[in-house]
């Protein structure tokens, strides 16, 4: 079986030391750095934009999984992928033509990755999956860190499993929102490839251990 990838979200991280929280991440020996960009509109939480991707980019190496939850993302592609994302990831709810901007992310020689919210059904991806190289299904609602995993949405994970099988298709699966220690374990079970987990990594003074656990 091939390894979890873990994604440690800096919006846990402490807002004035984003420069110590990629350190504290590279430390952990996690590979990838998740970012929360929200705007205030598509949920109600408000974050940052490329200029700190950018400044970012210069102090890592590290894989950088961004996160995009902001009302029409397509406007804004561009600018993050010049920034350094190496995944973008938009929300399925925010854009119509979802297939254009999925291609448009690959177009830019970066991974394309879509996401979806509890309430949004996975049939609504079917038709776009093979343009996807990572689908996020949020466990919780988006908008904050901290939350508690609505257990529900790890069964649309073995659903997505099921629809990628039948497709013949290799996207990876990515779960968001409440995920710990305990519900780490059963996100894999439910087929899970890639956790992202912000309160639960940046609260835990063994960050090291954590990701060994998580990861394997
Ligand atoms: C929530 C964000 C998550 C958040 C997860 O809307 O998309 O990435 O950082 O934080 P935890 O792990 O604390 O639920
Ligand atoms: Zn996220």
């Amino acid at each position: 079986m091939s390894k979890t990838i873990v994604s440690p979200s800096i919006l846990s991280a402490d807002f004035a030391d984003f420069g110590g929280a990629v350190r504290d991440i590279e430390a952990s020996g996690a590979g990838w750095i998740h970012m929360d960009i929200m705007d205030g509109s598509f949920v109600p939480n408000l974050t940052f934009g490329p200029p700190l991707v950018r400044a970012l980019r210069s102090r890592t190496k590290a894989f950088f999984d961004v996160h995009l939850m902001i009302t029409q993302p397509s406007r804004f592609l561009k600018e993050f992928a010049d920034a350094g994302a190496d995944v973008i990831t938009f929300h399925y709810e925010t854009e119509i033509h979802s297939q254009k901007y999925l291609s448009q992310i690959k177009e830019f020689g970066i991974k394309s990755g879509i996401a979806i919210a509890p309430s949004t059904p996975c049939s609504a991806l079917e038709e776009v999956l093979p343009y996807i190289d990572i689908v996020l299904i949020m466990t919780v609602n988006p908008g904050f860190g901290g939350q508690k995993l609505i257990p529900e949405c790890l069964e649309k994970v073995e659903k997505m499993v099921k629809m990628r099988e039948a497709a013949n298709l290799s996207f990876k699966i990515s779960v968001d929102g409440g995920i710990n220690e305990q519900t780490a374990e059963k996100a894999k079970k439910a087929g899970a490839d890639i956790l992202v987990i912000g309160s639960a990594f940046f609260g835990n003074s063994d960050k090291q251990g954590l990701i060994n656990r998580l990861s394997s």
